[in-house]
């Protein structure tokens, strides 16, 4: 087995992090025999932006189109590159022309990251947020008229076609299936938003009838966060719309202390378009050069990018070995209080996963 990866580090930590990532990667691959046959590129950085005034060359496409897996570090420079411009024409423009309509987040306690919520330890919450990524709230159906008059109107319509949510809905099921618990909750507002949101709901029991062996439930997306901190132990799979997924992706890992080091995929589950792997956190200009990051996101992604793959025991071993290595002060980073730097922290993983 041999699999192609576009490896894009990107700006910033994304640097220092994306090294033991793939290092990460390469130890996983020889426990396990598979090969990985990495790509790096310098495009979708803002170093690429200063050289060549635009953040990727015309051909980005036919450079990465066919790779098995794109995995990617971070983008941001807002010194030299403003925000909108330099995920505009990087990140986003994956996730749409790879039509990565996934957006998946695990949640999980892991030792050596304190949670925030009390009382609670290592197992008691894991499960996943999908999120769907490519329509829904975050549509450009819209106008704006009479701006900057007493008559001014903003209008901004929320998107949602059987196809799009018909997708998403189908893989947080399948996702399910593949569960101990086999839960699916799907977040909601059909009792304020009373057009789109009871669509939703509809297309989540024709859905759910689709799969006898999984269980789902909905809650309205208010009380829904509110569980997230009481309760987080009762979820399984989180189904929800693009904006109500965008904020639940961002509390679910808050509420396990993890922001700083969760994964993210960015994934096109048909496989007509590669999907894409990244840590959820940025470019981290404050400390970026110092060599502290904290390597644990990337190298998580890692594993994140294995499963998807098909490479589940791979991916398992990388996650054994990152939970072995946070639960010591020397593995773990200052960021987690811990003694370890970015690549002392990434050789300990590696040395680990086997
Ligand atoms: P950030 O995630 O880069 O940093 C937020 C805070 O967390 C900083 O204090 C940083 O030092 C700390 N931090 C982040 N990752 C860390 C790690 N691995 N180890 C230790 N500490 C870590 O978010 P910020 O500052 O809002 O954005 C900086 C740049 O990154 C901007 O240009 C932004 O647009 C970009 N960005 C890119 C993302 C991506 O590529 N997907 C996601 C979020 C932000
Ligand atoms: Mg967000």
């Amino acid at each position: 087995r041999r699999y192609s990866i576009a490896v894009i580090p990107g700006d910033g930590i994304g640097k220092e992090v994306m090294p033991e990532g793939t290092r990460a990667l390469e130890a996983a691959a020889s426990a396990h025999g598979f090969e990985v046959d990495l790509q790096w590129h310098d495009f979708a950085s803002c170093d690429y932006y200063a050289k060549h005034g635009q953040m990727m060359p015309d051909d980005w496409k036919d450079r990465i189109g066919k790779v098995d897996a794109i995995f990617f570090g971070a983008v941001g420079w807002p010194d030299t590159v403003p925000d909108h411009i330099s995920l505009w024409q990087s990140l986003l423009q994956f996730r749409r022309e790879f039509d990565q309509y996934v957006n998946l987040r695990p949640v999980r306690l892991m030792p050596g990251v304190p949670c925030p919520l009390a009382g609670r330890k290592p197992g008691d919450i894991d499960f996943w947020v999908v999120r769907e990524n490519t329509e829904g709230e975050y549509s450009s159906v819209g106008g704006h008229m009479f701006p900057g008059t007493e008559r001014e109107i903003v209008i901004q319509e929320t998107v949602m076609t059987r196809h799009g949510v018909d997708r998403v809905l189908r893989y947080a099921f399948d996702l399910a299936t593949k569960r101990e618990r086999k839960h699916v909750t799907s977040a909601t507002k059909s009792n304020g938003i009373a057009i789109t949101m009871p669509f939703w709901d509809k297309r989540v029991e024709a859905i759910g009838a689709e799969y006898p062996g999984v269980t789902h439930d909905k809650y309205h997306i208010d009380i829904l966060t509110a569980q997230f901190v009481m309760n987080p132990q009762r979820f399984d799979v989180v189904v929800a719309s693009n904006l109500f997924g965008d904020i639940l992706s961002d509390l679910g890992p808050a509420c396990t202390g993890t922001i700083g080091v969760a994964p993210s995929g960015n994934i096109n589950p048909d496989g007509t378009h590669p999907s894409l792997f990244e840590p959820v956190h940025g470019s981290a200009p404050d400390i970026a050069g110092k060599g502290i990051a904290n390597p644990v996101g990337q190298i998580w992604s890692a594993a994140m990018m294995l499963e998807h793959l098909g490479e589940a025991e791979a991916a398992a071993s990388i996650m054994r070995a990152i939970e072995e290595t946070l639960a010591t002060e020397t593995g773990r980073t200052g960021d987690l209080g811990g003694k370890a730097d970015t690549v002392s922290c990434g050789k300990a993983v590696a040395s680990l996963i086997g």
